[in-house]
């Protein structure tokens, strides 16, 4: 089955959508961006639950690369799933460790049965990668990928963002 790429302009934590998909750190405890939005709009379920899962699997926080699923908590969605994009950096090509973000995003919500999922721009804010690249590693990479996932829906904050990733959608 082929999953259906979609783009809007908005917020991701009103989406209604099976899994959104959160930026987060390592430390997996919050932060600014996306992160701090859904944790404000999803309220201190989610926290508990990243705090949990920082008491066990992941007691060195969750790494680059890697996703973990929670509650949504309040949000219309049914899960958070969360993960650490790369920082952006002009010496090193990290273009993996975001691939790997969409990959491993996907693989989770498989486990979870999500067939609706929200992603917003990972790395294309705070940590600092290029937006036109970032679209271009979060298109390629989710067209490349097998996953029970209908829906893909890039939700992206303001006009440039979606402007990027409408080029690369085409
Ligand atoms: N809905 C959709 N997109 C958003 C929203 C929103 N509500 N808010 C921001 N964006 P960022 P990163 C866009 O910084 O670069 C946090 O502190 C934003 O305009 O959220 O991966 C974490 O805890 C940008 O295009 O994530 C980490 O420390 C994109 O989402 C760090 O930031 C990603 O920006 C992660 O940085």
């Amino acid at each position: 089955m082929s999953t259906h790429l979609t783009l809007i302009q908005g917020d991701i934590t009103q989406q209604s959508v099976d899994a959104i998909v959160n930026a987060a750190n390592s430390s997996l405890l919050g932060g600014g961006g996306v992160d701090g939005a859904i944790h404000r709009r999803g309220g201190p379920e989610i926290l508990d639950a990243c705090r949990d899962l920082r008491g066990s699997h992941y007691g060195k926080g969750l790494p680059t690369g890697q996703a973990v699923a929670t509650t949504a908590g309040r949000l219309d969605a049914r899960w958070v799933i969360h993960t650490v994009g790369p920082r952006w950096s002009a010496d090193t090509d990290r273009s993996e460790l975001l691939a790997s973000c969409y990959r491993e995003s996907l693989r989770v919500a498989d486990e979870l049965g999500a067939r609706t999922v929200a992603f917003p721009a990972v790395s294309a804010g705070i940590y600092g990668w290029p937006m036109d690249d970032a679209a271009r590693i979060a298109v390629e990479t989710v067209r490349a990928t097998e996953t029970a996932v209908e829906e893909v829906r890039f939700v992206l904050f303001d006009e440039p963002a979606y402007e990027a990733f409408a080029a690369q959608v085409g």
